[in-house]
């Protein structure tokens, strides 16, 4: 298969979706927990999440549609200025997925969708039960991506939750450990294997291939 440019813009939209959303490779499966100010909870699954630096330690996560300002997770972020990111556990990757619906504004995914909320560190986003690997977030920056209309949003990690069994000494977590998941395209879902682990590669240790 080879497509060009020209081919890609021509394609069906749904299957240049899906094609172009695969190509990146495995992305993460994290769940998006907001709050509007009147407590409503709200869910949603994102896999552009990405680690943007350690020092300070940033996250961020791309708001992809040229209608993020209707998405509620959007405006909550917006209003409280905070938001957690969870791992979604494999055993509940369809519930997560369900999660991308258009549900009303009223509606809370995580009551739709069977996730359980709970709150930590007087942190006023909420976080998923079931999820193994949290972060509560406060926003920092948004970049509008001028080229598309999407938005990069910044968030500096203020908790960080997850089991001490899945870190070494040296600080690397174990993503097999926690059973977390990994999503190709917009609707597949792999599971994640822990395969080799490697020390810094210093150039002078790097075998003559
Ligand atoms: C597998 C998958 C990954 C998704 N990742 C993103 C994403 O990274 N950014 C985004 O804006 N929407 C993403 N979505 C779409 C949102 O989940 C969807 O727009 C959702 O309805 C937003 O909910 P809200 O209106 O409650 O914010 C994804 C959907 C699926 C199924």
């Amino acid at each position: 298969m080879y497509l060009s440019n020209q081919d890609i813009e021509s394609l069906p939209r749904i299957r240049r979706i899906n094609i172009i959303n695969s190509i990146s490779g495995i992305k993460p499966a994290n769940l998006v927990g907001t709050q509007c100010d009147e407590g409503l909870a709200n869910l949603a699954i994102f896999s552009s999440v990405v680690h943007l630096g350690s020092d300070p330690a940033l996250i961020g996560c791309v708001f992809r549609s040229q209608h993020s300002r209707t998405q509620d997770t959007y405006r909550n972020i917006k209003a409280s200025g905070v938001y957690t990111i969870n791992q979604v556990p494999a055993e509940l990757m369809e519930n997560a997925h369900f999660t991308s619906a258009k549900f009303e504004r009223e509606v809370s995914e995580f009551d739709r969708c069977g996730f359980n909320k709970e709150y930590h560190f007087d942190f006023p986003a909420p976080f998923v039960k079931e999820s193994r690997l949290k972060l509560g977030l406060e926003m920092i920056e948004e970049i509008p991506i001028q080229s598309n209309g999407t938005i990069l949003m910044i968030g500096r990690i203020m908790h960080l939750i997850f089991p001490d069994d899945m870190m070494d000494a040296e600080g690397n977590l174990n993503l097999e450990v926690i059973d977390g998941i990994g999503i190709g395209g917009v609707n597949t879902y792999y599971s994640l294997r822990k395969v080799d682990q490697f020390p810094y590669a210093h150039k002078e240790t790097v075998p003559k291939l």
